[in-house]
């Protein structure tokens, strides 16, 4: 069993993260169980003081450990530990705290006679492999997004059309609030490899590759993600064009959503936003109600947990229609940003915007990220 235990971990470490950052330390504690921990020092302070991405990216290594557990003939049952909603005690800095586990997984041999005999989940351990993110330009797809079926979403969760005109508009303004903002920047070169010469090239973090830069341009650039005496002017020279152009962008206004998505362009990708709703959420469970007042996310951590499984269902079903995804969380880290995107979807009060990315046809070949798993040869 702990060979099977094994394996299932191994396949969940292809799960998505951002930066590629891998914030999890998986151990296993029984013949059947699993405690997952969270890595200090793989957590981005800066960017995401919320720990809003840190807790997608666990659901989404659940999710990825259900789907080659159903594969194997096996449910798991998934309990979110107290820790899960104390992200905030967590140290900046270090390794996982195994004595401090924020969620447990356990396998149940799934009962004769229920499910289909090779699984109950539409996706396939090979998907949660091969699926990955693509940073290049994104053709448009007959695919509509209205029946996702194999995604099933809770009624608390909502994917929303985002036009392509507001996408673009908000990108710009989530890019410029990166550049502008020094702690924030800082840590998303931490996470650049551009160089294979790298010591973690072939372990974690983004990589020229996958960002789809030019190999010149990524050697010149190489040495600013590494070097202070380089990185530091940079970013203050960012900081000067990402405050100018935030201020310029403020002023522009947009067409009504219905008009602009009516006149989106076939050729264009499709933006989608994963929505939360903290009050259908919390609906049969009134604890949760406080626990979303106390997040700093607005929705309480274990339902966090719940939407990063279906953030990865959605991009497997991406995936498994020759789609690939781009992710888009500047329109939900910057303040700016996120207030204009939640004006333009007309959210509520208890909505949350958890995600946002575009979906196409790949123009090229998606690049393999590197995981701190991998057998390096
Ligand atoms: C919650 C979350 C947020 C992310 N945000 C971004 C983003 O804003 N921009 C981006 O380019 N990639 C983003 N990503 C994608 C990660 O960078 C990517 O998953 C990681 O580098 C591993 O690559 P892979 O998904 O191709 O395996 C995000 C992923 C997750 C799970």
């Amino acid at each position: 069993m702990s060979t099977l235990l094994d394996d299932l971990i191994l396949l969940a470490s292809r799960a998505p993260s951002a930066h590629n950052t891998q914030p999890w330390s998986a151990r296993i504690v029984s013949e059947t169980s699993v405690e997952v921990s969270v890595v200090p020092s793989r957590t981005l302070p800066a960017g995401d003081p919320s720990f809003r991405d840190v807790v997608l990216a666990l659901g989404a290594w659940v999710e990825s450990f259900a789907i080659g557990a159903s594969e194997l003939r096996f449910d798991v049952s998934v309990e979110a530990l107290p820790a899960l909603e104390r992200l905030e005690e967590l140290p900046v800095v270090g390794r996982a705290d195994p004595s401090s586990p924020v969620l447990r997984v356990t396998l149940r041999p799934r009962e004769a006679g229920t499910g289909s005999p090779v699984g109950t989940s539409p996706f396939s351990a090979d998907d949660v492999r091969q699926r990955g993110v693509f940073r290049g330009r994104l053709a448009g797809h007959p695919e509509t997004w209205d029946d996702l079926v194999d995604v099933d979403l809770p009624p608390w969760l909502s994917v929303r059309r985002l036009d392509d005109r507001a996408m673009a508009y908000l990108s710009r303004l989530g890019i410029a609030f990166t550049a502008s903002r020094p702690s924030v920047a800082k840590e998303l070169l931490s996470w650049l490899r551009l160089d294979p010469k790298h010591p973690r090239y072939r372990l974690d973090g983004m990589t020229d590759v996958m960002l789809g830069l030019p190999r010149p341009l990524a050697r010149l650039a190489a040495p600013a993600t590494r070097r202070r005496h380089l990185r530091d002017p940079l970013l203050g020279v960012a900081g000067v064009i990402g405050g100018a152009s935030e201020s310029l962008e403020r002023a522009r206004s947009l067409r009504p959503l219905a008009l602009s998505l009516a006149e989106s362009s076939p050729d264009s990708p499709t933006h989608l936003v994963l929505v939360a709703n903290a009050r259908l959420a919390a609906l049969d469970d009134a604890p949760r109600v406080t626990a979303a007042m106390d997040s700093s996310i607005g929705i309480a951590e274990p339902d966090v947990l719940d939407a990063g499984r279906v953030l990865q269902r959605l991009w497997l079903h991406a995936f498994t229609r020759g789609l690939a995804v781009s992710p888009h969380s500047e329109l939900i880290d910057s303040p700016l940003a996120h207030g204009l995107l939640r004006k333009r979807l007309s959210l509520g009060r208890s909505d949350v915007a958890l995600a946002v990315f575009s979906v196409g046809v790949p123009s090229g070949e998606v690049p393999r990220s590197p995981r701190l798993t991998d057998v390096v040869s």
